[in-house]
């Protein structure tokens, strides 16, 4: 079953040089226990469609379409209503960890006020819960730990601390943004271990422009191409048999598939390149290709691709 359902979602950003198409248009869904993985280059709209699940996004943008959770649409509540799903219901563990958590303040502390926050704990049991989540991220003497400061921890260390933060109220579903970003091989694979453990029978939106990463965890990959979801399938299929072009392309530029990077820069998305988005860059575009947009189609069971070369 559906834990989220995203319908016909834009987001538009209106800026001084035009309005920026972050997202336009995706429809996407996560099933109870899925761990969804979403890729494509820097600057495709991953990070912009992880903040419109948990609306974290400035109020100027421009926001279509309907992102239902557990019989809601999130886009309609309150922003009240919004903060008891946020962090409680539906986590985010963002990209930077340097940045997201308070230099200020002890890490303890930090993970106890988000846990306060929303299970009505009292300072002391919250307190000792944020001690054990410490302690189930794996972070060795979790009780002395809790009295550092960020600028105390290591890379790896302070993610595994945002993750426990992530987790501290038990969230349904987890958006992780690039968790393992500017990590070194070996702490990476720790992480990558850990967010598997702590994902089990949740849902997890994964983001990621490692794909070696994603093949570890997900169940599913969602390939997105300048705002647009490009191909959907079963991670093993993406790899086996990737149908999109721009798929194909991003696969041959992974250091251990040839390095060949893909031609051409990705499209402004202010500017967007009429018909398939990818074409400018596409060895296989045909005419049709730089006139009309072509549709997401279910090519296989469980496999869609946006590509004139199979419809
Ligand atoms: N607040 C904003 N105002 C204008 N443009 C934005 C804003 N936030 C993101 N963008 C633009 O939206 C696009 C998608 O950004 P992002 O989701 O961060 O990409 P990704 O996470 O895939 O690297 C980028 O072109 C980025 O510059
Ligand atoms: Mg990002």
């Amino acid at each position: 079953m559906s834990l989220l359902t995203i319908t016909h979602l834009k987001v538009h950003f209106p800026t001084q040089d035009g309005m920026v198409k972050a997202i336009d248009t995706i429809d996407l869904e996560i099933a109870n226990s899925e761990r969804l993985g979403l890729i494509g280059e820097t600057g495709c709209g991953k990070t912009v469609l992880g903040m419109s699940i948990i609306r974290l996004l400035q109020p100027s943008t421009k926001i279509e379409g309907e992102i239902w959770y557990k019989g809601k649409d999130l886009l309609k509540l309150s922003e009240g209503e919004m903060r008891k799903i946020r962090g409680k219901e539906i986590a985010m563990i963002l990209q930077n960890p340097t940045t997201s958590l308070n230099p200020v303040l002890k890490v303890g502390d930090q993970i106890a006020e988000a846990i306060q926050l929303h299970q009505g704990l009292d300072k002391r049991a919250a307190r000792e819960k944020a001690v054990e989540m410490l302690e189930s991220v794996k972070i060795p003497s979790p009780d002395k730990r809790a009295n550092e400061y960020p600028h105390e921890f290591s890379g790896g260390m302070k993610e595994r601390a945002m993750i426990a933060m992530g987790l501290a109220c038990n969230p349904s579903l987890i958006i992780a943004d690039e968790p393992t970003k500017g990590l070194d091989v070996t702490i990476k694979m720790q992480i990558v271990k850990l967010l598997k453990e702590v994902s089990r029978r949740k849902s997890m939106l994964f983001i990621t422009h490692d794909l070696g990463v994603a093949t570890q965890i997900c169940d599913n990959i969602a390939v997105m191409y300048a705002g647009e979801l490009v191909e959907y399938a079963k991670t093993e299929d993406v790899f086996k048999n990737p149908l999109h072009p721009y798929t194909q392309g991003f696969l041959n530029s992974l250091p251990n598939m040839g390095l060949k990077p893909i031609r051409g820069m990705s499209p402004s998305l202010i500017d967007l390149p009429s018909g398939c988005r990818f074409h400018p860059r596409c060895d296989h575009a045909s005419a049709k290709c730089t006139i009309e947009h072509p549709p997401m189609v279910e090519i296989e069971k469980g496999h869609s691709v946006r590509c004139f070369l199979y419809t």
